[in-house]
Order: C-alpha cells, then structure tokens, then sequence
C-alpha cells in the first residue's frame, strides 16, 4: 500500500462551499467566460465544459492546458492517490492523475481534460448504479437517496443522464440538457435520447455513427468484464463520460472514461458482492447501444 499524507483541510467542513468560483464570472447571456474588463487575462478559470456537478466549481489552470483542477473531497481525494495508483484498470479508464494542490484552502486533485484533444467535444455524462447512496453515508441519508433515485431511470435501468452537450457549429454554441432533465425521463424514454446523442455526428454520416457506437461498445464491453469477473471495489454515484468529435464531421475521435470516484467501497470478504448497480446500467447501455447499431447498419 502506498503512504500518503491527506491534506488538513479534509478535517474542516470548507470542502462544500463554492469559495474558488467567487474569483471568477460569467458574463452575459454566453454560456462562455471571460475575465473582467480591463483586467488581465486570468491564469485559471472556471472549467466550462461541466456537463453536471457543483456550478463553477471545476477549474482551468492555462498554464498546464491538458488539465483541469477537481475540487474533491475525502473520499475521492484517497481514491486518486491510492486505488489509481494500486489499480492498472483504473488507470487505463479514468481520466490520468497528475497529484494535487491547495487552492482556498480546497483540494482539487488535477486531472487530463479529456475534452482537450476534441475541437468541441459532443459529451454525455451518465451516472450509473440503481442508486447514488453511498455504503458509508447515514441511513437516513442513503433512504432519502433512494426515495429520489427511485423516481429517476436509476432504479429500473441502473443509470440515468446526467448531462449532455451537443455543438452545433453553425451557431457555434452548445445545446445543454442537464441533470434534472436526466431526473425527469422515464425509462422509455432512454434509448431515444441515446440516439439522439448520437445522431448529432451528422445528419448524412452513418459512416461516423456506427463507428462511434462500435468505439463505445468495445469501451464498455471492457469494463464490463472487467466488473463481472475481478470485482475490486464499488461505486456509487460514479459517472460514465461519452466525448466524440463535434466540429468537424470528418473527424472521427471518440473517448469513454469512467468518472466520479467520491463514493466508492472496496469488495472485502465481509461484503464480496459485485457491483449488480453498475452492472445493470452496463447491461442496458450494451443493450441499447447493439440495438442502435442494428438500426444505423440498415441505413448504410
Ligand atoms: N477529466 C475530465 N475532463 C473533462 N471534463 C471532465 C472531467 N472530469 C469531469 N468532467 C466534467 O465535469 C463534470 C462534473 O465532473 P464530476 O467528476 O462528475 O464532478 P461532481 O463530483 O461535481 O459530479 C462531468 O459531468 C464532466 O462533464
Ligand atoms: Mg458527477
């Protein structure tokens, strides 16, 4: 096991409040930043690419542009510095770690922007697990969280939406649907917005759809063996994030990452069970995913 030091701060409760995104401001109507006039341009901003957690919280550093800067708290902080490094898995499929530094008096791990190598990424952040309660958290916390997970798509279909970005170079902005529209679908209404998600690489380019829906599938077909059959740990609340091309319809880059590590429990032998939560959502994703590839080789 690797020795590391946990930061002070994580014995205080600043860890919830918004302090660092009071430096910053958004201006207008533009869902883009920038700086206060006359001032200089500033080093780091708000990250703007967020498809959902804390408003502003996420943070570009210029000076490193590969990278963005996590506010984390504990959990997420340990599981970075310790089940990253132990878990080759883990490292192939999470955004790569780069440590961590304090900012008014938060911690924020510093992460690979996985948007950087895109134009303009098209993202989906889809939260799995039939609920978001943590093994660690109060019951009452973790009832009252699977009272709202149980109104979401998370209790039937193991996952729900929690953002999704979609470029449209001609007005150069992005439609944005957020988490409480991913709260309010209901499970039939799932797979539409899948393709929806997907369709946005161009009207007239199958080509493009299917190999983005190849890519995924092999993606998650990865990850699911790899929770079927070497159950390390579980995880609650974690996110899957889907980024293609959206600037440029020739361009046919694509990533899959796993996202989100605040609540995650290792398997011990008290409690060896799989993850079945996450399963299920990786079940139904796979299942959707093979359905809409049918669909789009028929129009090929
Ligand atoms: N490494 C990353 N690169 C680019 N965007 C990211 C990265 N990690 C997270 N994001 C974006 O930020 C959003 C919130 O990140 P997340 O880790 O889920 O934070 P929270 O704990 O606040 O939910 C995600 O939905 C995603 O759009
Ligand atoms: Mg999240």
């Amino acid at each position: 096991m690797i020795e590391f030091a946990v930061p002070a701060t994580f014995s205080s409760t600043s860890q919830c409040s918004n302090g660092a995104a009071t430096k910053y401001e958004r201006t207008g109507s533009s869902s883009l930043l920038s700086p206060k006039l006359n001032a200089p341009a500033p080093v780091v901003e708000i990250f703007e690419f967020a498809t959902e957690g804390e408003k502003g919280a996420m943070l570009k550093d210029h000076t490193t542009p590969s990278q963005i800067l996590k506010p984390v708290r504990r959990n997420e902080f340990v599981f970075y510095e310790q089940t990253y490094k132990d878990t080759p898995f883990i490292r192939r499929f999470a955004p790569h770690y780069f440590g961590f530094e304090m900012k008014d008096s938060r911690t924020y791990v510093k992460l690979e922007d996985l948007t950087a190598p895109f134009s303009r990424a098209n993202m989906m952040d889809v939260k799995m697990g039939v609920t978001t309660a943590g093994e660690n958290e109060s019951e009452a916390k973790k009832e009252s969280r699977r009272i709202k997970d149980g109104k979401t798509t998370s209790l039937p279909l193991g996952m729900r939406y929690c953002g999704i970005w979609l470029y449209n170079p001609e007005k150069k902005d992005y439609s944005v649907k957020d988490k409480t529209w991913g709260k309010s679908l209901t499970a039939s209404e799932f797979p539409s917005q899948l393709d929806w998600y997907i369709s946005n690489a161009g009207r007239n380019s199958i080509e493009k759809r299917l190999h983005i829906v190849n890519y995924f599938l092999e993606k998650l077909r990865s990850i699911n063996e790899w929770m079927e059959t070497q159950p390390t740990f579980r995880m609650y609340s974690s996110s899957l994030l889907f980024l293609y091309e959206g600037n440029n319809e020739n361009s046919f880059r694509c990533d899959l990452r796993m996202i989100d590590f605040s609540h995650v429990n290792k398997v011990t032998e008290e409690r060896p069970e799989k993850d079945e939560g996450y399963l299920k959502g990786l079940h139904n994703l796979l299942k959707y995913l093979n359905e809409l590839k049918e669909v789009y080789q028929t129009l090929m």
